[in-house]
């Protein structure tokens, strides 16, 4: 990665540049051996939360989604998925196994940043309104090919933050996160304070038919078509990943002997996690100190702003950009956002004319010397490539706790281990012999090639071949949201 540098920055200023690089690339660095500890250690963490109900790093909450989608639901239902920067209205006629998802479409609205540090009865007014108005949008189209013919509208509501389920239809916000910091909500039901608002619209009749996690939605969404799909992920503004359980603590009663569990796995920490100063720092100045400690290495919403604090640094002490000093756009938190950050990444031009468009556009730096811009170029390799192998730390630490030790995590030079044919696990020859798929959803990981490209490779590197062979990481757009229409079908309250 470290190419070779050219005339342009003064001597002592590109070799404390350098050592500033060096010392952020080593305290980053995620070798194998770190990573497989890391993954043992989640799927240790994960096994604590579940008999602790969740008085661990890891809450691991149950969902009480007992049974998902198998592609025969039908009927008219509508979602609203609340909890990164835009918030989404969807509508989904259903057509059962012949016609599956027969027409859908959506609205995205962006969140006001003052309702993300409002009061909870603002921020679901806003949301209700939309939801009300996009109801009455209704075409004829979809009244006409509605089997069911219901008069009243049921949603699945996605909500993203981490929540007690009471059932499948209720639940307790325990806090807010990714930036929100609403002065209530935390203990209060979230289906009971939007129906409230939706109440107070005075519209048409809708009704919560049942309340997910973006991760579950995303989980039923690839299930819909893919029957090995046993883990729902995001990598978006946040990240998070759920699960089918079989091996269920009694808090998670289930009839049909599996569970989907919200593992809330952003709160996950581990000793062995690559911390370095610019996640301190970041951590120490956020909404939720100590809290989210892998998400906030990981999530979107951070990765830039790892970055610029990197570069900030880098500007202070090595003066990196020159006679221009520090940029005082560059000393404001969040001000170098993901996707700029994505786009410096990716640039190919040799002479990183992209990284010196974006340094002028979002800090103001108007002349830049190219090594500077290679620099600022493998900050965000650094933090890109932490970020992705961590993440698949994390999906090779899921995979051992549903898989046991059919999942041989010895590397690509390992051989498929034996199955213990006792196990509760290695009883499903689906788990033990067959694919597992990760239904994927988050901008993060749609929108960021390369992104894409270190998380497979590091799942490549955790696992034999294979068993590498055996996992697949699918992206299931908009999954989260198509998702809940599909299990608010699955727990309609109206049967016609
Ligand atoms: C945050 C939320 C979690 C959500 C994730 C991805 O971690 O706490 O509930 O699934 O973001 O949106």
């Amino acid at each position: 990665m470290w190419q070779k540098m050219q005339k342009g920055l003064p001597v002592q200023t590109r070799n404390q540049a350098l050592g500033l690089l060096y010392e952020f690339q080593h305290a980053a660095a995620t070798p194998l051996h770190v990573l497989r500890q890391i993954a043992e250690h989640m799927t240790i963490e994960m096994t604590a939360g579940l008999m602790t109900e969740g008085k661990s790093n890891l809450l691991m909450l149950p969902t009480f989604v007992e049974n998902l989608p198998d592609g025969s639901e039908e009927g008219l239902f509508y979602a609203l998925d609340l909890g990164g920067t835009n918030f989404r209205v969807l509508r989904c006629l259903l057509g059962g196994l012949e016609g599956r998802v027969l027409k859908q479409e959506y609205e995205e609205v962006p969140i006001p940043k003052s309702l993300m540090l409002g009061t909870s009865e603002e921020l679901f007014d806003f949301i209700a309104k939309r939801l009300v108005d996009f109801v009455n949008r209704e075409g004829e189209e979809y009244r006409a090919k509605n089997r069911r013919q219901q008069t009243v509208r049921e949603i699945g509501l996605t909500f993203s933050f981490p929540v007690k389920q009471t059932s499948v239809k209720s639940g307790i916000l325990i806090q807010w996160s990714k930036g929100f910091k609403i002065a209530d909500g935390v203990g209060a039901d979230v289906v009971a304070l939007l129906q409230s608002a939706i109440n107070r619209q005075h519209g048409p009749k809708i009704e919560v038919a049942v309340l997910v996690n973006d991760t579950v939605g995303t989980l039923a969404g690839g299930r819909y078509w893919n029957d090995d799909v046993m883990v729902g992920m995001i990598l978006g503004t946040g990240t998070n990943a759920c699960y089918v359980e079989r091996d269920l603590p009694s808090h998670a009663p289930s009839r049909t002997g599996e569970m989907v569990i919200n593992m809330e796995w952003g709160g996950f920490w581990s000793s062995h996690l690559p911390r370095t100063y610019a996640d301190e720092q970041l951590d120490n100045e956020s909404v939720n100190p100590g809290q989210a400690g892998y998400e906030k290495m990981i999530g979107g919403m951070y990765l830039g702003e790892i970055v610029r604090r990197v570069l900030l640094r880098m500007a202070r002490e090595a003066a990196l950009f020159g006679d221009q000093g520090v940029p005082s756009k560059m000393t404001v938190p969040f001000s170098l956002v993901t996707p700029e950050m994505s786009k410096m990444h990716a640039d190919e031009s040799g002479d990183l004319r992209v990284v010196a468009k974006i340094l002028r556009d979002v800090f103001g730096i108007q002349k830049t010397e190219l090594p500077s811009r290679r620099i600022v170029h493998d900050v965000c390799d650094i933090v890109t490539m932490r970020s992705a192998r961590l993440a698949a730390a994390g999906i090779v630490g899921i995979l051992k706790k549903i898989g046991g030790d059919s999942w041989d995590t010895s590397g690509q030079s390992g051989q498929l281990k034996t199955i213990n044919r006792n196990s509760r696990v290695a009883t499903s020859t689906k788990l033990a012999t067959g694919r597992i798929v990760v239904a994927m959803d988050g901008g993060l990981y749609e929108h960021y090639t390369q992104y894409r490209i270190y998380m497979q490779a590091a799942v490549n590197e955790l696992l034999s071949e294979a068993t590498a062979k055996r996992l697949v990481i699918q992206l299931s757009k908009d999954g989260s949201g198509i998702g809940a229409t599909i299990l608010a079908a699955c727990h309609s309250n109206y049967r016609y």
